[in-house]
């Protein structure tokens, strides 16, 4: 669910906040889009103004915003907001996840991370340990200075199983309980609530300045770096035999066929092709040297996890993902119907939107090994970007 409901006040726009333009679309479409990516995130309730409702479906329906299946209108204050989204969660969900529209630079991976928290526990959210000392301030003098070491600020994402949120909001309700999150009155209920590592990218819109900092970090996000920015594409490519008695994964995406590749890993030659065109962007080596088809831990090893694992490595240099284009080379199966479901699962695992990956499937009209159905091949290019780490060559 996306809470979208607000009025902006601290922005001084007239215009809501999440509306505003941000790096080319509006505030509240990137959020959506983070949604979009994560492939655990089923439907998504986006929760506007009563007089907005037309307008998100217009932005769902022209941004290709195809998991968003209700819109519907808040309230005066976001708490009653989140009840009327949650009265439109489909009965029989599992996991609702709460997340504001105010903050659209969450990662797909951190809606992930906490939806899979809350699968696990019940209830978890997003926080960051808080960098500057807190004060409690009354009538402008310090009354007290609490333990820095213990306080975390709140963010959304927070994910709840349905009827542990649905219980919180009912006895909020019973005895006039206010919270400006929805943790809050899960914790009022007596259970636990999971902190899952949030991002210190993942701000809030709250004033012009915030908009200004998220169009700074979206810029580098998106290689659309003014000054500065160091730019680095890569290609990869791979192969595998295609052998009965093996799944056949591509792109992450299981697809059901007469046989499959077969390999040390999963054999997803289409995940190997990115993983080793990000690495030979980055200048750092290549998928072998990184996971040895010796190592026995890689064996049948899921390879978007391994993709994950490229990736963070990357972004601990600095390095963003820009694009993704690839071609898959098989006779068969026909690849059309899955190649929606890659490019998600490829773009949450690169951390962009779907928009960015491109996944194309071609056949060799018969000639050589992937004509005659003994393999496929799989080829990828990859542009990263990084800004302000002039000083740094590739991962060792
Ligand atoms: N929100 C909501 N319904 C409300 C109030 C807030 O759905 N009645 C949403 C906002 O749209 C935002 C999120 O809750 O995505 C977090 O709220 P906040 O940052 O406070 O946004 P606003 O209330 O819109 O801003 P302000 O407090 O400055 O008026
Ligand atoms: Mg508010």
């Amino acid at each position: 669910m996306v809470a979208a409901a607000g009025s902006g006040r601290r922005m001084g726009t007239a215009e809501s906040k999440v509306f505003l333009p941000l790096a080319g679309a509006p505030v509240l479409v990137h959020a959506l889009r983070a949604l979009e990516a994560a492939g655990s995130v089923g439907r998504v309730v986006v929760v506007a103004r009563e007089e907005d409702l037309g307008r998100v479906r217009r932005l769902a329906e022209a941004y290709g915003l195809g998991k968003v299946g209700a819109v519907v209108a808040g309230g005066p204050e976001r708490q009653h907001s989140v009840a009327r989204g949650l009265e439109a969660v489909s009965p029989g969900t599992d996991v609702v996840l709460v997340h504001d529209a105010a903050r659209p630079l969450v990662s797909p991976a951190l809606v992930e991370a906490t939806a899979a928290a809350a699968a696990r526990s019940g209830a978890a959210l997003a926080a960051v340990p808080v960098k500057d000392t807190v004060k409690v301030v009354e009538e402008g003098r310090v009354v007290a200075t609490p333990d820095r070491g213990r306080l975390y600020a709140a963010q959304t994402p927070q994910a709840f199983r349905l009827e542990l949120l649905r219980e919180a909001f009912a006895r909020a309700e019973t005895c006039g309980r206010r919270a400006t999150d929805e943790a809050a009155l899960v914790e009022a209920c007596g259970h636990a609530v999971e902190v899952v590592p949030g991002e210190d990218t993942n701000i809030k819109i709250t004033t012009p300045v915030d908009l200004r900092l998220a169009e700074q970090l979206l810029a580098e996000r998106q290689g659309r770096t003014a000054a500065g920015a160091e730019v680095r594409v890569g290609a990869g490519f791979d192969a595998h035999p295609l052998v009965p008695g093996r799944r056949l994964v591509l792109g992450g995406v299981e697809i059901p066929h007469e046989a499959g590749l077969a390999g040390h890993s999963d054999a997803d030659a289409v995940a190997h092709a990115v993983i080793d065109a990000l690495l030979g962007a980055a200048g750092a080596g290549d998928i072998g040297g990184w996971f040895p088809d010796s190592d026995e831990r890689y064996r049948d090893a899921d390879s978007l996890a391994l993709l994950r694992r490229v990736v963070e490595a990357l972004q601990g240099q600095g390095w963003q993902a820009v694009n993704c284009d690839v071609t898959v080379v098989a006779e068969r199966p026909r690849l059309a119907p899955y190649v929606g479901a890659m490019r998600a699962r490829l773009a949450a695992c690169l951390g962009v939107g779907p928009e960015r990956v491109s996944v194309k499937a071609k056949t060799t009209e018969g000639l050589g090994f992937t004509g005659r159905r003994e393999g496929i091949a799989a080829q990828a290019v990859v542009l990263l970007a990084r800004v302000g780490r002039p000083e740094q060559g590739g991962v060792p």
